[in-house]
């Protein structure tokens, strides 16, 4: 099959824990995505975009080839493989919020753990070895770092390391191996990232298209509408209390003088505590409706 030069091309985790939420992100704005030939490429039927569906370890590199314009894919590949490249390929676009999960050192039940310097002299098991050099390096700890290409979890039992460097995300695994997380690596989630290769125009502008319906859907996911009433004398230390809300809407009420109806997008979570800070501080009939789409 040849590369169609008139698409976009996102590269995904075939399977694993980005895979859904990276689809259904996609979804989200806007992309139906029917199934291709085979389970590796799939196109949007009403989008010019292909998805390829690939090894996460693959996808820093396809994007920074040019091979695919976008990609979804973990801070904690990302960095690893960024730490390999004299020059980065590609460029961080978006944090996503979806794929939480921590880089950490784990140690079994029985071998005790006191900070970094524990690991002096010993061998870890990683398929992270740059960045657990890095953490060694700025811990300033001499230690040998074994790499594996997967069931790190298993090192400890069968001896090839005492300690190891792996992603937690439940914690599942480690407590299926009799091990527990003693340190923090690195935190990580998904991130959007797209090729540092310039593109011809016309996929230039699907790709400003994709990226202002990907951001319209990010910012809704945090953004509420909030809706309240209040006194003139109220209005300026209610609009203090807003968050992340610039220039509301303020309109007089029909048949209640010197009362306002206050109309406002938040660009952060509104929590209880913010409604009662509003209520205290003269608001009344608060209202706050999720937002569906938005184009920024
Ligand atoms: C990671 C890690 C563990 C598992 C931990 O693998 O290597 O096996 O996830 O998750 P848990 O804390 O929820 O049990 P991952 O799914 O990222 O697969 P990969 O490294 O082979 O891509
Ligand atoms: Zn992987």
């Amino acid at each position: 099959m040849s590369v169609d030069r008139s698409r976009l091309h996102i590269a995904l985790q075939r399977s694993g824990r980005l895979s859904d939420a990276s689809k259904d992100l996609l979804r989200e704005a806007g992309l139906r995505i029917e199934a291709g030939k085979n389970s590796l490429t799939a196109r949007a039927g009403n989008f010019p975009a292909d998805l390829m569906f690939v090894r996460d370890d693959d996808i820093p590199t396809f994007v920074s080839d040019g091979a695919c314009e976008f990609g979804i894919v973990g801070q904690n590949v990302l960095e690893e493989f960024a730490l390999g490249q004299a020059e980065p390929g590609f460029e961080r676009v978006a944090e996503l919020g979806f794929g939480r999960c921590s880089l950490k050192i784990a140690a079994p039940e029985r071998l005790p753990y006191e900070g970094p310097r524990t690991l002096a002299g010993q061998r870890i098991a990683t398929s992270y070895p740059r960045l657990l050099r890095r953490f060694l390096q700025d811990s300033g700890i001499d230690a040998e770092v074994v790499e594996m290409s997967g069931a790190v979890e298993l090192a400890p039992r069968l001896e090839i390391a005492s300690y190891i460097c792996d992603l937690v995300s439940t914690g599942a695994t480690l407590e299926a191996n009799g091990l527990r997380a003693v340190d923090t690596v690195m935190e990580s989630q998904s991130v959007l990232i797209r090729t540092l290769r310039p593109l011809d125009a016309g996929r230039a502008a699907i790709a400003e298209q994709l990226l202002s319906r990907l951001q319209g859907v990010l910012a809704t996911k945090e953004s509420k509408y909030i809706m309240l009433n209040a006194p003139s004398e109220a209005l300026k230390g209610i609009t203090d209390l807003l968050p992340g809300a610039d220039a509301p809407t303020i309109l007089p009420l029909h048949g209640r003088p010197g009362h306002f109806a206050v109309h406002a997008v938040c660009q952060e979570s509104v929590f209880w505590e913010t409604l009662q800070k509003l209520k205290d501080a003269g608001a009344s009939a608060i209202l706050v409706v999720p937002i569906e789409k938005m184009m920024l």
